[in-house]
């Protein structure tokens, strides 16, 4: 579905991306894990179409590799940001509204309160977003504003990040049922490596911007290269 060949980004003298090729097939839930620096969310901005990289990337085999961020949007392509921003003085259904239009093209009110719905957000529709929320919430509205679009490839930026145990275990039930409703395919970025074998099928390996690992969670957590980029590495 998602097919990256030989990308590369570079910041000035800094190589944040490498050459790096995978694939993601539709319907799975891919693991993207590296220790910080590592260029997870770069990755996420050269797909979602923020960063522009060298190299190809493909969606159902089309080059989108130049194509504007809306366009990917509405492609379906779809993503949350690793620090929520609600828009400041939006209530919670305007900012999916303006996410919508921006991703979709045009305003679906319905599919709005479904996600509202879904994302357990419906008694907050008009609370101030930026100023009424609980993490919790701004997780589900992050996630939420993603879905408005309609994607078919969602990407999660460390949205479990900071949860407690029992949060994260309900989040992840969220994702799951999420991707059973809409057959959607994730790709999540998580540190955690219990959270990842428990979720996903597949993970990849970022470290210092090349990809390291490719397999079943259980298979790349136990590869010494892994090993030694969680525990050892001047990060
Ligand atoms: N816009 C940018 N300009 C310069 N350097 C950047 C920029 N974005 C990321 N970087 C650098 O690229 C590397 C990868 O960052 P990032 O993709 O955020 O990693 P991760 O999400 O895995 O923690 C880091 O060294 C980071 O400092
Ligand atoms: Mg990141």
């Amino acid at each position: 579905m998602l097919r990256l060949d030989g990308v590369s980004v570079r910041f000035g003298g800094l190589a944040a991306l490498t050459d790096v090729s995978f694939d993601v097939a539709e319907g799975e839930i891919l693991g993207l894990v590296g220790p910080n620096g590592a260029g997870k969310t770069t990755l996420f901005n050269t797909i979602s179409g923020l960063v522009r990289p060298r190299g190809r990337i493909r969606f159902d085999g089309r080059d989108i590799t130049a194509t504007a961020l809306h366009q990917r949007a509405r492609v379906g392509i779809g993503r949350t940001f690793q620090i929520p921003q609600p828009m400041q003085r939006l209530t919670v259904r305007e900012n999916l509204e303006v996410a919508q239009v921006f991703g979709a093209g045009r305003h679906d009110p319905a599919r709005i309160d479904e996600i509202l719905t879904v994302m357990e957000l419906a008694h907050k529709a008009d609370a101030d977003a930026a100023t009424s929320l609980a993490l919790q919430e701004l997780k589900r509205l992050e996630i939420a504003k993603a879905l408005a679009i309609r994607p078919r490839v969602l990407l999660l930026d460390e949205v479990l990040a900071g949860l407690e145990s029992r949060a994260k275990h309900l989040f992840m039930l969220k994702l799951r049922e999420l991707h059973a409703l809409y057959g959607l395919t994730i790709v999540i970025v998580e540190h955690d490596i219990e959270t990842i074998s428990n979720l996903c099928s597949r993970a990849v390996v970022l470290d210092f911007g090349r990809l390291i690992a490719d397999g079943t969670p259980d298979e790349v957590f136990r590869n010494p290269d892994v090993v030694k980029s969680y525990t050892g590495g001047a990060h």
